[in-house]
């Protein structure tokens, strides 16, 4: 195992290279302005980041459109008034040393009617009295996905990271038990994939060589099947379409429970395929430096921290000053996360997560 391994820089196809193998992972904390505008504790919550030593910056899942919308006071880049929020978000990480990346997301079929969300499901009758969005829809929030990531050059971030995890719209669409459509965007896996590729590619093209585009996905729920992704995925690093893929797992040791790789870890389904220059991240349970060092050892170029990075906003540094640092034990109680610097607003959102704030404590 090789703790220090982690330390080493990490080239990308474009852009840039790491300065280590830290990615902080999107992390949403319902804390802008209710228009999307990045507020104060926005700001200061990603200046935390920015000085803890990492070698990309994830912003929070945000908005390609209004009507995309999951989460209240969620972060947005659908509109050119979210520009200087952003624009200030960009520069603080880059102050601090790191690469930075806008999470581009549509909630699909979940976007929430109660904050102004227009629900897009894949299939008729996912969603209640709703129909499945026409070919043009598609179309539409396809080049808002690629408007998005070019207002994310012009704010000036290092790249995006496409949001095709958790049953988002992305994700949705790949899936064959949440899209039965019979235009383009259904059918074979093919047709299926095509709103990913086709967003992918339009980025590549509207955003230059210079750019980074990172793809986040998940395997579990929501009908996906694992074969079919590995396919996909097969395909993307084949092309090179990316520059890294973020593997959203729950838990980075998880084993495949059926089918074809069952006995396996998820992980290693893809960490065995030919990624040529691609790079492959996972997210997990990473709560030590061991197991940090560990995934590069299972074959990762890099590391996401979530959950452990807003315990101690500062993991790579203190990995870089303890290769035996392990993260604090969840749950925590809210006045810890106070001291940590989260805001009010921060900390209810944690609270909506099961074992995060300890119930009661305030
Ligand atoms: C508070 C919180 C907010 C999250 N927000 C997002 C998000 O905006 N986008 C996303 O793709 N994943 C989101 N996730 C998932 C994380 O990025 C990560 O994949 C997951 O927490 C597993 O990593 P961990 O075990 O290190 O926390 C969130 C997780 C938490 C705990």
């Amino acid at each position: 195992m090789s703790v220090s391994d982690l330390f080493k820089p990490l080239t990308l196809l474009h852009g840039p290279a790491m300065r280590n193998r830290f990615m902080l992972a999107p992390l949403t904390n319902q804390q802008s302005e209710y228009d999307g505008r990045a507020s104060e504790y926005d700001q200061l919550w990603i200046e935390q980041l920015a000085n803890g030593g990492y070698g990309l910056v994830q912003t929070c899942a945000t908005t390609v459109e209004s009507g995309g919308i999951a989460f209240a006071r969620q972060l947005g880049i659908h509109s050119d008034a979210h520009l200087p929020g952003l624009s200030k978000m960009a520069k603080a990480i880059s102050n601090g040393g790191g690469l930075s990346a806008v999470q581009l997301h549509h909630a699909g079929h979940r976007a929430n009617p109660q904050l102004g969300g227009i629900p897009a499901p894949a299939s008729n009758g996912v969603v209640p009295d709703t129909n499945a969005i026409t070919t043009e829809e598609v179309e539409r929030i396809r080049d808002s996905f690629i408007t998005a990531a070019k207002r994310a050059q012009l704010a000036g971030f290092d790249g995006v990271a496409v949001h095709g995890a958790f049953g988002w719209i992305l994700s949705e669409f790949m899936s064959p038990y949440l899209n039965n459509r019979k235009d383009k965007y259904g059918g074979s896996l093919q047709n299926r994939a095509r709103f990913t590729i086709e967003v992918i590619e339009g980025i590549r093209k509207a955003c230059g060589p210079d750019f980074q585009i990172g793809w986040r996905l998940s395997i579990e729920r929501y009908g996906l099947r694992l074969e079919e992704l590995r396919e996909v995925t097969a395909e993307i690093f084949d092309r090179e379409m990316i520059d890294y893929l973020d593997l959203a797992l729950w838990d980075s040791a998880q084993m495949v429970q059926e089918g074809k790789f069952q006995g396996k870890t998820m992980l290693s389904v893809f960490t065995e395929l030919n990624r040529k220059g691609v790079r492959l991240g996972t997210a997990g349970k990473i709560m030590s430096a061991q197991r940090a060092g560990e995934l590069l050892d299972e074959g990762c170029d890099f590391v996401l921290i979530g959950r452990a990075g807003i315990l101690q906003q500062d993991f790579p540094l203190q990995v870089a000053a303890n290769p035996f640092y392990e993260s604090p034990k969840l749950p925590v109680k809210a006045e810890y996360l106070r001291q940590r610097g989260l805001s009010e607003r921060f900390i209810n959102h944690l609270r909506g997560w099961q074992t995060f704030v300890a119930p009661g404590s305030f």
